[in-house]
């Protein structure tokens, strides 16, 4: 029985660790991680000693001075040099331990490594842009698909987080940590994982309707899989869509802002890399067929079968009729007729696409992937 125990746990704990945010149990492949929970480790048990000591001190004086076991009032006296003394000195002695313990980890967490991997971090209402810097990497000027950050293992990688509207929270304890992701203002933070995988991520601060769903993956790849990759995104020119086809339709849709019964916007907002579409509002769909969560996290449905899923399917195509409906707060326009809330807070009426006008936007996005070799995901579940 007890070995029985031993490997349900054992199961549970392993289908937690993919998943798993965190900062005490689960994945522990993080320098980083493990640096912070050293340090949580400490405070904590440093504040158990101290509840307890407290504790003990409270009931003991409540006990013995109880006014039944005393026939005359206490000793009356003004003062006590010796015991203020203490009073004040343990009090010192626990904040400056504390204080070292927080100062020291700050010195291992705080400084940039210069040959660190560069990372810029974009929390928006309500989704994540992850862009590799044109100055630092070969991978310059590549962004991947919103909602997946892609890192190499075994080397730290430096974050620069901020916000575009209001304020966010980076947090992936079991890549190492959080930080605010803050308007105008760059805030940095290191990262790092010794194993290959995917890691999850989530919005750490209260920032509006749907805070709830502001998740982000994080995949690790080794270092020869990580430039593979990032070159793959770098040279990638989305294809050209077969003259007739649904994903032709479905382009001149995307791109020329025209539909039977209206107009489209896609590509005011969203970028697709070899194409005219620039639009920066939204999150990058280069790669959006290589992609496997929807709306920030709040579908995986496509984990195994991909597109190929008629869930997957469904879900993509109410997302693209009103996301806003299955995503509180979502800025992207209503394509069903429906009124919406546009960037200003106005409630507007939308657009009207037909089911096959949207079936063929879906298709052309499915058709946005990245050569199979350079597919991030493949190891991982
Ligand atoms: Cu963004 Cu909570």
């Amino acid at each position: 029985r007890p070995i029985a125990a031993a490997a349900l746990g054992a199961t549970l704990l392993t289908g937690c660790q993919q998943a798993n945010q965190s900062l005490f149990i689960g994945d522990m492949s993080s320098a980083y991680n493990r640096e912070i929970w050293w340090m949580s480790v400490w405070a904590i048990v440093l504040s158990i000693i101290i509840f307890v000591g407290v504790s003990y001190a409270l009931f003991y004086t409540v006990q013995k001075f109880r006014e039944d076991r005393h026939d005359a009032p206490p000793a009356q006296f003004h003062g006590n040099n010796r015991l203020e003394v203490i009073l004040v000195a343990v009090p010192v002695i626990i904040v400056f331990g504390l204080s070292i313990l927080t100062v020291r980890s700050m010195a291992i967490l705080n400084p940039t490594p210069e040959q660190a991997t560069k990372i810029d971090v974009l929390g928006k209402q309500f989704w994540w842009n992850f862009a590799y810097p044109e100055t630092t990497s070969d991978a310059g000027g590549v962004v991947t698909n919103g909602n997946e950050m892609i890192m190499p293992t075994k080397q730290p990688v430096a974050l620069t987080i901020t916000s575009g509207d209001v304020i966010h929270g980076f947090w992936a304890p079991n890549i190492g940590g959080q930080r605010a992701a803050m308007p105008a203002v760059q805030k940095t933070w290191q990262v790092d994982t010794e194993r290959a995988g995917a890691y999850q991520g989530n919005c750490s601060q209260l920032c509006g309707a749907s805070h709830a769903n502001m998740r982000y993956k994080v995949v690790a790849l080794d270092q020869e899989r990580y430039d593979a990759t990032l070159a793959a995104m770098k040279a990638y020119r989305a294809p050209e869509p077969d003259p007739g086809s649904a994903e032709a339709r479905g382009y001149a849709l995307f791109m020329q802002g025209k539909s039977s019964t209206g107009a489209v916007s896609c590509a005011a907002c969203h970028r697709v890399q070899g194409t005219p579409a620039g639009g920066v509002a939204g999150p990058d769909l280069s790669f959006f067929g290589t992609r496997r969560t929807l709306g920030a996290g709040m579908w995986e449905a496509m984990t195994a079968a991909k597109w190929e899923d008629p869930k997957a399917a469904k879900q993509l195509s109410d997302w693209l009729k009103n996301s806003p409906r299955v995503k509180p707060g979502s800025l992207m326009p209503t394509y069903d007729g429906s009124e919406y809330r546009n960037t200003k807070g106005e409630l507007v009426k939308g657009g009207t696409l037909t089911d096959a006008e949207i079936d063929d936007i879906a298709a052309y996005l499915r058709s946005l992937q990245l050569p199979e070799e350079a597919d991030y995901w493949r190891d991982s579940p």
